[in-house]
């Protein structure tokens, strides 16, 4: 029977502001994750946070899509948008953009990463949780664990990876995918991925064997809601060794910060920080944006962890990094490329100024 590892995730209320989660909201989201253990629903669950938004990994035998599962999720949100609105947390069912479940979470508001595998003798996978940042964001690490030798050893010295991979890049503006082969397409592939704004990564496949590697969450919260509410926040979850890149392999892109879209108020550039769990609290503007890698080897489908990843002296130069980067565009104020260009701008005053200063402007 294969397995299914779902990520389900969602911001329904930030402790304080939008830095992190209130403990009580989490503790909604670990319980309701016991109960579903002991009813059967799933094989095992863990709730986590990183910043303000709550991840549900979840493993069961109900495949992708599954009703159930999803309106699980959906329950559980609520149940913590409930605790959040009693708190008064900020921004309490953020996320929730529709009244009522409808079968599935997808267009609902939360972001969903789900992928089926038959379990191996060892099964190593790292889930992968963001904060303050965009779908897309997954983009420059996935290449670089699927596609780039310079960063996986194994794609060049391990058979297993030597038949590349495959990805799934979904355009989230016209509601299209496309799969493309690596190495052989790897600047076709680089065209689109390289605008993360517009084309994301869904899923990369082993060529070698047909399995699935990787998936991420490329739901956009502000397509959903036609107007911003927050950032997307994404998750990913990738299969490590074997076939795959190592584990080792799969950390290795997070020793630089990228830049991604997010921090203050969803319209700046800013650095990704790698942190350990306990530092996911992003409060410098709303920020830096953080990643968070939760690591497990699966049982049976018990998830047997996590280890938390990137607590590890290994990232401190990432971090440092981090800081640097942040300090150094941060000078930059409402000037891009600090502040985003206006049209992927998440709020702008520009239509009311623009209406304001109207009849003022001349011709040269
Ligand atoms: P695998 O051959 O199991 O992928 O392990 C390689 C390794 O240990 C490098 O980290
Ligand atoms: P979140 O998407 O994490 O809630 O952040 C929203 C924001 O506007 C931060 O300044
Ligand atoms: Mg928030
Ligand atoms: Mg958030």
């Amino acid at each position: 029977m294969p397995q299914t590892l779902s990520v389900i995730k969602a911001d329904v209320g930030g402790y304080v502001g939008h830095s992190a989660m209130h403990p009580e909201v989490l503790g909604v989201g670990q319980e309701a994750l016991v109960r579903a253990v002991q009813s059967g629903l799933l094989i095992d669950g863990h709730a986590a946070s990183c910043g303000d938004d709550l991840f549900l990994i979840m493993s069961h035998e109900r495949g992708e899509n599954d009703e159930p599962i999803h309106k699980l999720a959906w329950d559980t949100f609520v149940a913590g948008t409930d605790v959040a609105k009693r708190l008064r947390l900020y921004g309490a069912g953020q996320d929730l953009l529709v009244d009522a479940f409808s079968g599935n979470i997808r267009g609902a508001g939360p972001g969903s990463a789900e992928l089926e595998l038959e379990e191996r003798p060892s099964e190593p996978v790292v889930v992968y949780l963001g904060d303050k940042t965009s779908a897309g964001s997954f983009n420059l690490p996935l290449y670089k664990m699927f596609a780039d030798p310079f960063n996986t050893a194994g794609l060049v010295i391990a058979e297993a990876l030597h038949a590349g991979f495959a990805f799934e890049v979904h355009d989230v503006k016209e509601h299209r995918k496309i799969v493309l082969n690596t190495p052989e397409e790897a600047y076709d592939l680089l065209v689109f991925i390289g605008s993360p704004a517009r084309y994301a990564i869904k899923r990369v496949v082993a060529r070698a064997t047909g399995e699935v590697a990787a998936v991420s969450s490329t739901d956009k919260l502000s397509l959903i809601a036609g107007r911003y509410v927050g950032k997307d926040d994404p998750a990913a979850i990738v299969r490590c060794q074997g076939v795959f890149p190592a584990v080792g392999e799969v950390l290795e892109p997070f020793t630089t910060a990228w830049t991604v879209e997010g921090f203050m108020r969803g319209s700046h550039y800013g650095p990704w920080m790698p942190t350990a769990q306990a530092q996911a609290t992003p409060s410098r503007f709303d920020g830096p944006p953080r990643v968070v890698a939760l690591g497990f080897q699966l049982a049976e489908g018990k998830l047997v962890g996590p280890r938390d990843m990137f607590d590890d002296p290994g990232f401190d130069n990432a971090r440092a990094e981090a800081n640097r980067v942040a300090d150094y565009l941060r000078k930059h104020g409402p000037f891009e490329p600090h502040r985003l260009p206006l049209d992927e701008m998440e709020y702008t005053t520009m239509p009311a100024v623009a209406a304001k200063l109207g009849d003022r402007w001349a011709e040269i």
